[in-house]
């Protein structure tokens, strides 16, 4: 039985002030939540919400980090330094980081390895654009990029990993995919980690869909066989919206 695993990336939003005041919000509100919830705030914040999610069970993620563990990467942030500050999850593949940030399946692979092997666990995003859907590539492109992403990842530290579904297409623009349409890919990833891995395995991994989810949609989503969960971007970003998402009852 999957854990429903709903999660808020806070892209480049929030000063301390404002992620420590909407962590502490969060906290109070969902005290008693079942599913699994974690949040993703900017760099800059994680170390003043650290404490909050601590105390409260909401897991601290990051957005992103560095292929390499140290040396001469300037900007860039290491692993070591989310370990430091108490990151449980790193977000990785994010389709900004791949389409604006022109990040490769090998680079997004390196950091996959990177955080399990410092016993981080992993979002590894998968989704495809516009143009690959309308010319039926959809299937295809995910899992291309699952197949990329999780190159070296053994079926043990699989138990780290949860895959996001994001279309591109739906981040941010208000489109979300349909309910059926979502589940099509993600039994479609389900099937395809069964190829790589087994079916147990299959079975037993998260899936979260990421795409303009809101309290509207959310459970029609999360109703779906082969969705578990949700990676939540615009509506993350207030304890309004973000609250009746991750208290949706199944
Ligand atoms: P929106 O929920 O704003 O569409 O963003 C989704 C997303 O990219 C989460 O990672």
């Amino acid at each position: 039985m999957r854990t429903y695993y709903i999660a808020g990336n806070w892209k480049m939003h929030m000063t301390i002030p404002e992620a420590r005041s909407l962590a502490k919000e969060l906290a109070g509100e969902l005290k008693g939540c079942r599913h699994k919830i974690m949040i993703a705030p900017p760099f800059t914040a994680l170390a003043a919400v650290a404490e909050i999610c601590k105390k409260s069970g909401i897991l601290l993620g990051a957005q992103n980090m560095c292929t390499e563990e140290s040396g001469a990467h300037t900007g860039e942030i290491s692993v070591l330094m989310l370990k430091d500050l108490g990151v449980d999850v790193v977000i990785l593949g994010h389709s900004e980081r791949r389409h604006v940030y022109g990040e490769k399946d090998s680079d997004i692979n390196k950091k996959v390895l990177l955080a399990l092997k410092h016993g981080l666990d992993v979002i590894l995003c998968v989704g495809e654009t516009l143009e690959e859907r309308e010319a039926g590539k959809a299937l295809e492109i995910s899992r291309n990029q699952l197949i990329s992403g999780l190159a070296g990842v053994s079926e043990k530290a699989m138990k780290s990993v949860t895959i996001a579904y994001e279309p591109v297409w739906a981040i941010g623009t208000g489109k979300t995919a349909t309910p059926e349409d979502a589940n099509e890919v993600h039994a479609d990833i389900r099937a395809c980690l069964k190829d790589l891995y087994s079916e147990s395995l299959a079975a037993s991994v998260t899936i979260q869909y990421g795409g303009s989810v809101k309290p509207s949609n959310a459970r029609g989503l999360m109703e779906m066989e082969h969705l578990d969960g949700a990676l939540v971007g615009g509506a993350s970003l207030k304890a309004e919206t973000f609250v009746p998402i991750a208290l949706f009852d199944a």
